[in-house]
């Protein structure tokens, strides 16, 4: 008998797949180009069914067929390559599962390589990191139907269990599973930096320490705001340096790098005309953090406001807490939004109550309130945008004035803001039913003459506008 399932690429994700796969009963042929992590993890390996294998070609043979093969290896052209050896070696009916951080358009190529050799083929996104892989990751799955059936039952059985079931789903044809992971990361980077912008007014705006940061952190992550990127910022801010005994986090490079997914996500958006400004404002932050050198220099040129938020506000913690459920709710619900958007242009067909399930556990933006979230998309499935759905409107209520004081502070400061900001200003413009782009439409039709409509009556209109009567 040959194995039930085959990854190939050992990194420490991919090994921890091969264990928790092989935990769960199911046999597991696996495969890594330099032998030394084969063996890596073949010394970690007890009795779990795992059979180590050398070569593509001894690797193929050591599967039962119809074959299940999971690629780990790095998002690009390393899929590429891989592909190009593996694909030769199976037969019509196998599958090959990618489970990196693809974009979604070069797994909707991939998919339609795969077909053209009567082969099923999956984007999978596996959210959870290293830990999630091990213990239980959430997965969100797209391309052939017949492929997910095919290991269906290996993938919930992984997976991390959620209230309602395993964090696993297939989100529809092509691309869809790593469109939907693509967004979550577009999240995840917004959610990362409203906590870092929290932190700073923190730190630099009331002078905390870390270890009073983390209290605080861990006095919110205790309650409805309770999520795994709330947990991981309380041991980071509190966890040590061996060295020197101060505050790990103080001692590291304050430029944030990224491997592409969130800045993928704002792109998409783009291309679909979807209103996700956090997100795109959270990639933004990242890339000016990255200005490290020239951030010390226009520090001295532009010289302003002392940061200090002294006296601090009157109830500035309790409103700070308002403000960051708020912008991370209205980020959750940009996602959502052009995950929504995407469905029906793509025709992936998933619903949101769906993502929201398959998010409840095991990825990194888990989150007690994804819950809510997931009731609110039950009962409102084509709903545009979360806030308006129970119990999502009093966070609003409560806490737009919380976060315009917290904004202004922050402004006065000289303390960034952009995720935060951006949150209100998206707000502010959603619920604004009369905006100032009549103007813009004026100055469009001006000196570019693109027609313009009017509210009081049906049609397109051209003025010139140099000779048009003035007031
Ligand atoms: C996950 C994470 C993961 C992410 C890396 C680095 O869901 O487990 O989103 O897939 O890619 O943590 O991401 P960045 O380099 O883009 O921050």
């Amino acid at each position: 008998m040959g194995a039930r399932f085959g990854i190939i690429g050992l990194a420490t994700m991919g090994q921890n797949l091969a264990l928790n796969v092989s935990r769960k009963g199911f046999s597991v042929a696996v495969f890594n180009r330099t032998a030394e992590r084969t063996k890596a993890l073949m010394e970690r390996v007890k009795d779990e069914p795992i059979v180590p294998t050398f070569s593509l070609r001894e690797f193929v043979g050591a599967l039962e067929k119809p074959r299940a093969v999971l690629l780990m290896v790095q998002a690009g052209k390393p899929v590429d390559e891989v592909l190009s050896e593996l694909f030769p070696l199976l037969e019509p009916g196998d599958l090959v599962m990618d489970g990196g951080n693809s974009h979604f358009l070069d797994t909707e190529r991939r998919l339609k390589e795969a077909e053209a050799r009567g082969l099923r083929y999956l984007g999978m996104g596996i959210s959870g990191g290293e830990a999630g892989a091990l213990r239980g990751p959430a997965i969100m799955a797209g391309g052939h139907a017949a492929g997910y059936a095919q290991v269906e039952e290996i993938l919930r059985a992984i997976a991390a269990q959620g209230l309602d079931g395993p964090c696993c789903g297939y989100f529809g044809p092509g691309g869809a599973g790593h469109y939907v992971k693509m967004v979550h990361n577009g999240i995840e980077y917004a959610v990362m930096q409203a906590i870092a912008e929290c932190y700073d007014l923190m730190k630099r705006g009331l002078g905390l320490s870390p270890r009073e940061a983390a209290e605080i952190f861990g006095e919110w992550n205790a309650g409805e705001l309770e999520s795994y990127l709330l947990s991981i910022t309380v041991d980071i801010l509190r966890t040590v340096d061996g060295e020197t005994g101060s505050p790990l986090v103080e001692l590291i490079k304050d430029a944030a790098e990224q491997k592409g997914t969130g800045k993928w996500s704002t792109q998409a958006a783009l291309d679909l005309g979807a209103p996700t400004p956090t997100i795109a404002e959270a990639v933004f932050a990242r890339i000016v953090s990255a200005l490290k050198e020239e951030r010390l220099s226009a520090e001295k040129a532009l010289p302003g406001p002392s940061a200090a938020l002294s006296p601090a506000p009157e109830g500035f913690l309790a409103d700070l807490k308002k403000a960051y459920a708020l912008t991370v709710v209205t980020a959750y619900g940009q996602g959502f939004r052009q995950l929504r958007d995407a469905a029906a242009e793509h025709g992936y067909g998933f619903a949101l109550a769906e993502v929201a399930r398959v998010w409840t556990a095991g990825c990194i933006i888990r989150a007690r309130m994804l819950s809510e979230m997931r009731r609110a998309f039950l009962h409102h499935p084509d709903l545009p945008f979360l806030l308006l759905a129970e119990p999502f409107p009093r966070l609003w209520e409560e806490g737009h004035p919380s976060l315009r004081r917290v904004v202004c502070a922050a402004h006065r400061a000289g303390i960034p803001v952009p995720a935060m900001s951006s949150a209100l200003n998206f707000l502010d413009a959603y619920r604004t039913g009369r905006l100032p782009a009549n103007l813009i439409q004026a100055q469009r039709d001006y000196f570019g003459a693109h027609t313009y409509e009017r509210l009081d009556k049906p049609g397109k209109f051209h003025t010139h506008w140099e000779e048009a009567p003035r007031c």
